[in-house]
Formats: C-alpha cells, structure tokens, sequence
C-alpha cells in the first residue's frame, strides 16, 4: 500500500514537472526535433551556464576569505558552503504562480535566486562578518538584504539574505548576473531544514501543534546561538589574557637578565 501511493505520488511529481516545463519548451508538440524547441534549450542551457559560473565566483571569494582569516587570524568564520541551480521546472513554476511569462528571457528579468548559496557559519558574529566582507568587494553589488535574524520570520526562521549581483567573464564580454545568498548558523541550519521537510510534508499546512514545538525550537535556537556566542567570546577572552600574561612574562624575564647582566659587569 504504501508502495502504491509511493509511486502515485511520485507519477503525480512526474506530470507536475512535465506539465511545467511543456511552457518553456514548447506546448502539446510532440515533434521532439522541432528546430524552434532546440534553439530554446540552447537559450535555457547557456543561460544556466552563466548562472553556474556566477555560483564559482561567490563560493570563490567566500572560500578566499574563510581561507585568510583560518591562517591569519586562527578564525574559521565559514563552516560550509552549498550550492545550487534552481531545476527547469521549478524555476517555471515559480513564473508561473506569478503570473510572469514562461520564457527564457524571462528569467533572468523576474527571478532573483535561480542561482542560490547557503553559508553555513559558526557564529551570528560570523554571518554579519562574512556579508560584510562580501559586501565591500567592489565587484560585488548588493540588490536586496533581508534580515531575517534582527527580524525573524513569524514562524521562526531567521537567516540572513542577500540578493547580490556579480560580474561573470564570457568570451563576448561580461556580464552582470544575480545570486541569491542566504547566510546562517549552524543550529539555524539544522532548524530550516526540518522545518522545511514538514512544510513540504504537510504542503504549508501542517497541524497547529507542530508549528508551535517548531516555533518553540527556533527560540531554542536562538537562546543556543546566544549562549555559543558567549561561550565563544569568554575562550577568546582566556586565550587574550594567556597571551598578555606570556608577554608579561617575558618581559620581566628579559628585565631580569638585563640586571643581572648589568650586575655582573
Ligand atoms: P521565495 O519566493 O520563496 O524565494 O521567497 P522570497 O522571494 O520572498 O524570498 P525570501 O528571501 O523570503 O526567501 C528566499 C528563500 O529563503 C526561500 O526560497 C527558502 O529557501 C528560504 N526561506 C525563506 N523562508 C523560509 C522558511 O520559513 N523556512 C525555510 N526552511 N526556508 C525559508
Ligand atoms: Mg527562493
């Protein structure tokens, strides 16, 4: 039985996409040569490309700078990166709940995060750092931010999200692509993404009780996020003082030998 459903669902899924994709790619014509259906995809495809290449170039400069500040100042502000390509048929889902034509020009007029990146970060400190080092980049230009951490969403999400665009080198010039960032803790991480299997289990409506423990456990998140923070500033602060303490130390060692050689004159 439930091997039955598993696949109605699974052949609904299938129809879904396909009824999805038939606007971008050509009506009820089954002709599958159609010169016109193949010009298409070579739009769709290349422009895909250019957002594959935006994608390189944000995870590079993240992974620039999580790599300066590990060597340099023992700090790892990143603790991972994602990305992704929104998929055909999402993509022309999304135009179409919005009532935007289904073409490939379409795209890149309308949508903002058909090319998204998720950082994960330690610390909220971190996130705000590593936006803030992004943002100063001159090739990088900031579109849109939602706070979603000064401000969290009503059912708890909190992330910080940045719309970005970003020069991409082609052989016929450049061009100006936009990338959809979404910065956030780990615990924060770990919250989105059970929130987002029950959302899409329960198609958004899932049962009263569920969405308040899942409101309850974004403010244990919150509260662990604090808490790590702190904890973390109070390491840091130990290690300053051991380290001003051995200064101190050496001084007065250097101080003492100095006398005592002074002495022995
Ligand atoms: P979308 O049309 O969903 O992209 O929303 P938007 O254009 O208003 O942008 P927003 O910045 O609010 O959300 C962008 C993305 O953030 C979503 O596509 C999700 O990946 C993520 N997101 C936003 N809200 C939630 C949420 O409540 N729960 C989870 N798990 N993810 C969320
Ligand atoms: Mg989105």
């Amino acid at each position: 039985m439930v091997q039955k459903n598993m696949e109605i669902s699974y052949e609904a899924k299938l129809a879904d996409r396909a009824e999805a994709l038939k606007d971008f790619f050509g009506g009820d014509d089954k002709e599958a040569t159609s010169v016109e259906k193949l010009e298409l995809l070579d739009q769709f495809e290349s422009l895909m490309i250019k957002y594959r290449a935006a994608v390189r170039e944000v995870t590079t400069k993240l992974e620039v700078l999580n790599d300066e500040l590990s060597s340099f100042a023992e700090r790892n502000p990143i603790e991972g990166i994602q990305s992704r390509i929104k998929r055909p048929y999402s993509i022309a889902k999304k135009l179409k709940a919005r009532g935007l034509p289904v073409a490939v020009e379409s795209i890149q007029k309308n949508l903002n995060d058909v090319a998204g990146i998720r950082v994960i970060c330690p610390f909220i400190s971190d996130i705000y750092d590593v936006a803030d080092m992004l943002l100063s980049q001159e090739d990088v230009l900031l579109i849109e931010k939602k706070d979603y951490i000064e401000k969290p969403k009503e059912n708890g999400y909190r992330s910080l999200h940045l719309i970005v665009e970003i020069p991409i080198f082609l052989s016929k010039g450049k061009e100006n692509m936009r990338v959809e960032i979404q910065i956030r803790t780990v615990a924060m991480d770990f919250w989105a993404s059970l929130e987002h299997k029950i959302y899409y289990k329960f198609e958004g409506h899932a049962p009263d009780y569920l969405e308040e423990e899942l409101k309850a456990c974004a403010d244990m998140v919150d509260m662990l996020d604090a808490k790590m923070f702190s904890l973390n500033e109070e390491i840091m602060k130990i290690n300053q003082d051991e380290m001003e303490a051995e200064t101190a130390a050496e001084a007065q060692a250097e101080l003492l030998a100095a006398a005592a050689a002074e002495k022995e004159k």
